[in-house]
């Protein structure tokens, strides 16, 4: 405190100067306008290979001491529609594959029900580790695997992405918003339109709900006509 602010700027542009007049030494013609080396990823996105290949045996959260293996994710790597759940459960870690449990054959059964098979689609989690006893992913996991699933978005740059149950859907919009109040509506991922609907482990506590979801999955199967251009 006490410093006179023109003395400050003074200073500022006499460095600022000097730090100029080096520059030019060294060759730099002109100033570009905007940071060279913005947060924007530079170059082409990676592969689902090479994501795959940063990931290693991560050992970035607290999940990688009790899982069995990564489960990385499943399916098409140019897949038009991508689907995105919580975490691996049981099934999952013992097979290193999403969605193979109960919840994940009638995941299945609903990708069946719009036309489609599984292996057309891409299937992934937001955590890629077992949390003990299947609890919610907490905040710190979800903030250390999440750059990997939006690097694997990024490979698969779908047209259209579908969020399983609150916490994919929360985590990819950014929102704190219940899933009830979520699921049914458009929005928008990264300028990919993602869809929220209820996890599938949530419709076999209550099959009454099913209806919703097939709501839910008929507004998913005209947007993605539309956007595919294909009946
Ligand atoms: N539930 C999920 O959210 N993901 C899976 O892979 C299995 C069950
Ligand atoms: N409550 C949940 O926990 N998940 C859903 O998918 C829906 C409601």
């Amino acid at each position: 405190m006490g410093t006179d602010p023109r003395d400050e700027l003074r200073e500022l542009v006499r460095a600022t100067r000097i730090y100029l007049e080096a520059q030019r030494q060294l060759g730099l013609e002109c100033i570009p306008a905007a940071p060279v080396a913005g947060p924007a990823p530079a170059g082409p996105p990676l592969t689902l290979a090479e994501v795959r290949e940063e990931l290693g045996e991560c050992t970035r959260c607290k999940l990688c001491r009790g899982r069995t293996q990564i489960v990385f994710g499943v399916g098409n790597p140019r897949a038009e529609l991508v689907f995105v759940g919580e975490a691996p459960g049981a099934e999952e870690d013992a097979q290193g594959e999403p969605f193979v449990g109960r919840a994940g054959q009638l995941l299945t059964r609903i990708i069946q029900a719009i036309g489609l098979r599984r292996e057309d689609v891409y299937i992934c989690n937001i955590i890629k580790c077992r949390p003990p006893a299947n609890r919610n992913p907490e905040a710190d996991e979800i903030a250390a695997c999440e750059p990997f699933l939006l690097k694997q978005l990024e490979a698969i740059r779908p047209k259209l992405i579908c969020t399983l149950g609150g916490p994919a859907a929360q985590t990819l919009l950014k929102t704190k918003e219940p899933i009830s109040r979520l699921r049914g509506r458009l929005f928008e991922f990264r300028g990919i339109p993602l869809l929220p609907t209820y996890h599938p482990a949530f419709l076999l506590r209550n099959p009454h709900e099913k209806k919703t979801v097939w709501q839910d999955m008929q507004l998913l199967q005209r947007e993605l006509t539309r956007l595919t251009g294909r009946a």
